[in-house]
């Protein structure tokens, strides 16, 4: 019998602890493991999960602070490292970050030499172009959770103005997993109606000032969530457990995620979100996914961002 799916979280905090609820509560995985160096906090998160096993699919949940308790993994999320302070922003976490995520890779690779990694850290593009070249790791292998989470946040936005399901918009965010950020308009669907097609009661719901005010409240979305509760915690845990899933199960789903791009979109050596199928082998980019000029200059201009970081971070 095959070894049951493992799931290693690393970190046991706000996020990495949602991220591994979020996978419990919706059967990511048969294993579970919580690693944090706060032996006591990740041991009591551990307890605080598996007390809940009754009410969920057959779960292994186990962790705490030896690295050996991420042995064997088929897949780590990583969500250690300092978090945004009210009004800072992601890249502000860089130079932290960037060393802990070292570290970290080390010896997650020494114990899990197979598996795929998903940096949820931020600023996690960077820390993913980062992790890339320390780690030799194949692209697909390592990448960031990147705008999958603003995906669901602009389909939410969509969604409750059009009066439709969130799950019958499709739409996407793509770039840098912060400012730089922005929609694919140009491919954004309401069932299979273009937006600006979509009316209710007759009347035409989005122009372009309509568009741009969603565009800048996704962007800003977790700033307004952490001013107001300190962090954000459940849409990242459950956009990660989605992600978990569509590698696990095989999926070839199509998510916006961030690994190291080569020639994609015509960009070399940077990790930023772009349509990707994901599959039990990593996330492999959608060359021919459609992107107008303008998209086009706003992803290049988001990969210079990211770029110049990245660069100041080598030293
Ligand atoms: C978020 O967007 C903080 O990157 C995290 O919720």
């Amino acid at each position: 019998m095959s070894r049951p799916s493992k799931l290693t979280v690393v970190g046991a905090g706000a996020v990495g602890s949602s991220v591994a609820y979020a996978a419990m509560i919706r059967g990511a995985a048969r294993h579970i493991a919580l690693y944090d160096i706060a032996e006591e906090k990740t041991r009591a998160e551990v307890l605080d999960l598996a007390h809940g096993a009754k009410f969920v699919g057959a779960t292994e949940i186990t962790g705490g602070s030896d690295i050996a308790v991420t042995a064997n993994s088929d897949v780590v999320v990583i969500t250690a490292g300092a978090k945004q302070k009210p009004g800072q922003t992601r890249i502000e976490l860089a130079a932290t970050n960037a060393r802990i995520m070292g570290s970290l890779m080390e010896q997650l690779l020494e114990v899990s030499p197979e598996a795929i990694y998903v940096i949820v850290s931020n600023p996690c593009d960077v820390l993913t172009m980062l992790a890339h070249e320390a780690s030799g790791l194949p692209a697909e292998r390592l990448f960031a959770s990147g705008t999958t989470l603003d995906s669901s946040r602009l389909r939410w936005e969509i969604a409750r103005r059009a009066g439709v399901s969130a799950s019958s918009v499709h739409a996407m965010i793509v770039g840098e997993h912060g400012d730089t950020e922005f929609p694919l308009w140009s491919g954004a669907r309401i069932g299979t109606v273009p937006i600006l097609d979509w009316t209710v009661e007759g009347e035409r719901v989005f122009d372009e000032a309509t568009l741009e005010q969603i565009a800048v409240d996704v962007r800003d979305a977790a700033y307004t969530v952490i001013q107001g509760k300190g962090a954000t915690n459940y849409a990242i845990g459950l956009s990660s457990s989605r992600i978990v899933e569509a590698i696990l199960s095989d999926e070839a789903a199509i998510l916006p995620v961030a690994p190291v791009l080569s020639g994609i979109h015509g960009l070399d050596g940077v990790a930023l979100s772009v349509p990707c199928v994901v599959d039990r082998a990593g996330a492999h980019p959608i060359a021919q996914a459609p992107f107008s000029a303008h998209e086009q200059e706003l992803l290049h201009r988001s990969a210079a961002s990211l770029h110049e970081v990245a660069a100041g971070l080598r030293g």
